[in-house]
């Protein structure tokens, strides 16, 4: 009998903690609370300068309302760009210049560069704050989010609000920007399908941006697919700058910022040989 009730309790216990839950489809859950939550947080808490940002000027309940009459009772492909305008005005907020960074197939060590040295990515902004890694979809002639399950395409790819949230920010910053990229990947440091290709480049502001400087980040013991000097799909964001007189630099895995992967690999050879120039 003990042992019985055993089995049931472990079974209803593994059933309510189990990984494959409902919903990992669907918007998330609490998708309300953790928009507004993280509208409060992001003017109180996170570790960017926010010197220049008032927080009175933003009412998180107000923001949060004007993201969900976009969304709510359409169909997530009939949502274009332009319908997050007003939102990504609202939500918009200064940025130090030469503060800028952005990443294309280096979420992990792009987030943590940004971080270390008080960057800006877009994800770090209010706009990319508030909804990064979130999913959200409603449908046409819903009256609320689905919770069910949303499409990959227009939801998890080609999202219109990342794209335009995208485009909002590459248009505002200014001066020197910081661009991760990854030489690794066989599909080029610069694919032709990145956000950072196609939504973000085309929108510096000519004369507001004056320098791209790429971190060409190599992933330690592989092959690398392209470097600075020997540049495949490099190439198109050079091109694409010199075209508008805005200067670019690149480097490999530059000392300074593999130094702080150090401790994620201490054995790599490149870790080593870091030790050994900065003599720790
Ligand atoms: C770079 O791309 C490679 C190949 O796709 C991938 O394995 C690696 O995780 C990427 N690096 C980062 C930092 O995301
Ligand atoms: C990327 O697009 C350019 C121009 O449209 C094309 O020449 C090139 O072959 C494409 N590269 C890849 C890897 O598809
Ligand atoms: C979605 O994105 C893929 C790759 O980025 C692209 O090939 C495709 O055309 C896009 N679809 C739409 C509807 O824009």
């Amino acid at each position: 009998m003990k042992a019985c009730i055993l089995i049931i309790v472990i079974c209803v216990l593994h059933y309510s903690y189990s990984c494959t839950s409902k919903n990992l489809d669907g918007t998330t859950r609490n998708l309300r609370e953790i928009f507004i939550g993280r509208c409060y947080e992001f003017f109180h808490g996170t570790h960017q300068d926010k010197c220049n940002i008032n927080p009175n000027r933003y009412d998180c309940n107000e923001i949060w309302y004007k993201f969900k009459e976009i969304v709510i009772g359409k169909d997530p492909c009939e949502i274009k760009m332009d319908d997050f305008n007003s939102f990504l005005k609202s939500v918009d907020h200064p940025i130090k210049t030469n503060s800028a960074l952005f990443w294309s197939g280096t979420y992990t060590p792009a987030h943590e560069i940004s971080k270390y040295y008080g960057y800006w990515s877009l994800e770090d902004t209010l706009s990319g704050y508030l909804l990064n890694k979130l999913i959200f979809c409603s449908e046409k002639n819903l009256q609320k989010f689905n919770e069910k399950s949303c499409p990959n395409e227009c939801v998890k790819t080609n999202n219109s609000y990342w794209y335009a949230a995208s485009k909002y920010f590459a248009q505002k910053v200014r001066g020197q920007v910081t661009v991760v990229l990854n030489g690794t990947r066989t599909i080029g440091a610069v694919s032709n399908t990145s956000t950072f290709l196609n939504y973000e480049l085309p929108n510096f502001k000519k004369n507001n941006v004056k320098l791209v400087r790429v971190i060409l980040l190599h992933r330690l013991g592989t092959e690398k697919y392209e470097t600075c000097n020997e540049p495949k799909s490099l190439h198109k964001l050079e091109s694409i700058l010199m075209e508008r007189n805005i200067r670019y630099e690149c480097q490999d895995n530059p000392k300074y910022i593999i130094g702080l992967f150090c401790f994620q690999n201490p054995m790599s050879k490149e870790c080593q040989s870091i030790k050994y120039l900065i003599n720790v």
